[in-house]
């Protein structure tokens, strides 16, 4: 069977109870599978979420976090605030950040660094835009986004990161990229990353848009797929658990 990494991704949804309600059941339902499973809570859940998955088989993850240490940053926070509450891993780069908070790749960056210095795993998000696909730009586009998430990050620390491949038009729109743009997308991010260090890193690349429990077979069966960060088919558990406890 392939293992795959199957991240949900809350966004800015949820009320407490509704937190609550939903991390309980889907630590229940994710204890059988043997893909791995993470979830992106809003950073005021993290509290919770730590204390309801704790040290179960369900991954905690950030969506974002400052990549500056203690200060005077309003309204931020940052990786050794969230390292206390059990976060694994953290989103990196996710194109709503890229667009609506005008996160550039130089913030990218330097929020990889600081997450890695406190062993959190990055997720970083890479897509094209719709007109950037139109104008043949895909390859070009995440290449650099990528070369410039990893400036002056070693081989070493370079293992530890995880990418996405998100093309921005799919995400949220309900319009998925076919399988072969997906397959396609892993594998030219898969190329760059070795390209840069010269070695075969064997990165893990997760397709995300629009993916769902109906297409999610066909994508995730893709060689250069290595699992999914679902964000609107990850709200209810149980269509999470739909695409967890696919065999592909
Ligand atoms: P979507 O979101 O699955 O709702 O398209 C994916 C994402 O934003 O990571």
């Amino acid at each position: 069977m392939k293992k795959l990494h199957l991240i949900g991704n809350i966004k800015m949804n949820f009320t407490k109870d509704e937190a609550n309600e939903y991390l309980t059941e889907l630590k229940a339902l994710a204890e059988g599978t043997d893909h791995t499973v993470g979830v992106a809570m809003p950073s005021v859940y993290l509290h919770l979420a730590s204390d309801i998955i704790g040290d179960s088989k369900t991954l905690l993850g950030a969506q974002n976090v400052n990549y500056n240490n203690f200060g005077a940053f309003t309204g931020e926070i940052n990786a050794e605030m969230i390292k206390d509450f059990n976060v694994n891993f953290a989103l990196v780069g996710h194109s709503e950040r890229r667009s609506l908070f005008k996160e550039l790749d130089e913030d990218v960056n330097k929020k990889v660094k600081e997450l890695l210095k406190h062993n959190i795993t990055p997720i970083v998000c890479v897509g094209e835009t719709l007109q950037e696909r139109e104008d043949n730009q895909t390859e070009k586009v995440l290449s650099t986004q990528i070369k410039k998430a990893l400036n002056e990050i070693d081989l070493e620390d370079a293992k530890n990161i995880i990418f996405a491949y998100e093309p921005v038009w799919a995400i949220g729109t309900g319009v998925s990229a076919t399988s072969s743009q997906a397959d396609e997308g892993c594998l030219i991010i898969k190329n760059k990353v070795n390209s840069l260090y010269g070695s075969i890193l064997e990165p893990v690349v997760l397709y995300g848009g629009s993916l769902n429990s109906k297409n999610a077979h066909e994508l995730l069966s893709c060689q250069n797929i290595n699992g999914g960060l679902i964000g609107g088919a990850s709200l209810k558990a149980k269509t999470f658990s739909d695409i967890f406890n696919m065999v592909i």
